[in-house]
């Protein structure tokens, strides 16, 4: 019984519409590859084991695919040259093993596709002991799609490709999925007979069923309760339409779970994203990859989070950046900060506006918060970064690691030349280059004194509108012949020496 069932996901095709220099089911919706929305809403049918009954159809880019697909527990069929979909199906039938009974076949175009529908499909197949069943949906504008013909008792009798329609034909609204069930035995005898007498010639899977009446074979569709579906992509149109569709159905799931968002339908969160209870996502949020957000978080406008892991409690102000980097609880990070890489915030910790953080250990309750670089750097906890400190980490060849203590405070303005380490307790005055390490407690100053030279800038000012004035005076010959028609003394003038005295 287990392996009884596989399923076929077609994943060869080139997708020439999309214009594009990779496979089409590379593509990526919602943050995944089109082909591995398919995988694993088969995966999820719990049939196949870790999804080893589950064969990817593979040709165009298959490195790439393959690469992909089996990463989630798929095999794959090589079809080399991609002669069309009943071609592809017949490339999978010679791997199969024999045990193997029926099939589901699927485009590794569709990423809507819902478990439960293929669950019914599944079910209706079996219950009506039909050579092959039709997943089918009825669309708006069903353009692109291949039509469901019914005899006038509602029997399907076949599948017409868009460009095949005949007039009478174009008001079908019901099309075809590309989503079957099939018996094996049925496309053992038939795939073979398949022809390529259609504008593409290629083998047309589709033309399958028309075959498979004409031998008296019992084929049925059942109707997709939800149209959306089936839609599959074969333009940039149709990939950002199903984008915003994946992207649609994601923000409800977490409002289901007790989600906070705000203008849902000006946020990008991806498939794999979880967010815990009562943390409020504010308007135009990224959220990618495998991001895990805590609960009462609060993640703020115009943030991007990929990789991201929160705790509970964490604030990201709005405008910040979060990549492949981990916050703890009750920390807050931004507004406008720039977590880079592998940034460690823990708990309680303040990163503040125009601060970044890569590769760096940021302890408990520390705070760095304004106009900072942290690179490389280890920082313990309780411990004040000053307004504009930076780890100079990089010497033009290597990264070195900056290493802070507990209870420092670094004061604004500090440079940390690493490879430097400052010991627990100690205290940096502002405006420092640290160059040697410092010692635990100890007060490290290491800028030049200070002098004061009195009235040096009084002097300066003066020397300057002596030398602007000489310059502002016209040449003699112009003066003499102002001197006619001008008042001798200058006002403007006289009035600028009082204002000195
Ligand atoms: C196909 C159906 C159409 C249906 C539509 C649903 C055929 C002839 N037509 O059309 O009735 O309404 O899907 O989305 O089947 N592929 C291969 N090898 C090939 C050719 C295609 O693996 O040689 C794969 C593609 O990568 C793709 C899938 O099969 O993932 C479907 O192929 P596509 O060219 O997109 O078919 P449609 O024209 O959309
Ligand atoms: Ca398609």
């Amino acid at each position: 019984m287990p392996s009884e069932l596989a399923t076929v996901i077609l994943a060869a095709g080139k997708g020439t519409r999309l214009k594009s220099d990779f496979a089409k089911v590379l593509h990526q919706a919602a943050g995944l590859p089109l082909v591995a929305h398919v995988v694993r809403a088969v995966t999820a049918l719990g049939r196949a084991r870790a999804g080893a009954l589950t064969w990817v159809v593979v040709g165009h880019q298959a490195d790439l695919v393959r690469h992909v697909v089996e990463g989630l527990g798929a095999r794959t069929v090589l079809q080399r040259p991609q002669l069309g979909t009943g071609h592809a199906v017949a490339q999978a039938l010679r791997a199969l093993p024999r045990s193997v009974r029926r099939l589901l076949v699927l485009p590794g175009d569709a990423p809507l596709i819902r478990t439960e529908t293929l669950r019914a499909l599944l079910a209706l197949h079996q219950q009506s002991g039909n050579a092959a069943t039709i997943l089918s949906a009825r669309l708006p504008d069903p353009a692109g799609y291949g039509r469901i013909v019914r005899s006038e008792s509602g029997s399907v009798e076949g599948i017409v490709e868009q460009k095949q329609l005949q007039p009478e034909q174009r008001g079908l609204l019901e099309v075809n999925s590309g989503m079957y069930c099939f018996e094996r035995a049925t496309l053992a005898a038939l795939l073979g007979r398949l022809g390529r007498d259609n504008p593409h010639r290629e083998y047309y899977l589709t033309d399958l069923i028309a075959l498979i009446r004409g031998q008296g074979g019992a084929v049925g569709a059942c109707l997709a309760p939800d149209p959306d579906e089936i839609l599959g992509v074969n333009t940039r149109a149709e990939l950002a339409r199903v984008d915003a569709l994946l992207g649609r159905r994601k923000a409800e799931a977490l409002m289901a779970a007790g989600v906070t968002l705000y203008q849902p339908e000006t946020l990008a969160i991806d498939a794999d994203v979880s967010v815990g209870v009562d943390t409020v996502v504010e308007r135009g949020v990224e959220l990618r990859g495998a991001t895990r957000i805590g609960r009462r978080c609060r993640i703020g406008a115009f943030s991007i989070l990929e990789n991201a892991v929160l705790g509970d409690d964490v604030i990201i102000r709005p405008h910040t950046l979060v990549f492949n980097s981990r916050v703890a609880a009750g920390a807050s990070v931004g507004p406008f900060a720039h977590l880079r890489d592998a940034a460690d915030i823990r708990q309680r910790a303040r990163i503040g506006n125009y601060v970044e953080v890569k590769k760096s250990v940021v302890g408990e309750n520390t705070k760095a918060q304004h106009l900072t670089y942290l690179g490389d750097a280890t920082v313990g906890r309780d411990t004040n970064i000053g307004a504009g400190t930076i780890t100079c980490n990089y010497d033009g060849v290597n990264k070195n690691p900056t290493s802070i203590g507990d209870y420092v405070f670094v004061g604004s303005g500090t440079e940390l030349v690493a490879p430097v380490r400052v010991g627990s307790g100690a205290y940096i005055a502002a405006g420092s280059t640290v160059t040697e390490n410092v010692p635990p407690d100890a007060l490290a100053i290491a800028r030049s004194r200070q002098l004061n030279k009195a009235g040096w800038a009084r002097t300066r000012r003066q020397k300057l509108a002596a030398a602007k004035a000489l310059k502002d005076e016209p040449p003699m010959g112009v003066r003499l012949a102002n001197a006619r028609h001008r008042p001798a003394k200058r006002p403007r003038k006289a009035a600028l020496r009082r204002r000195r005295k």
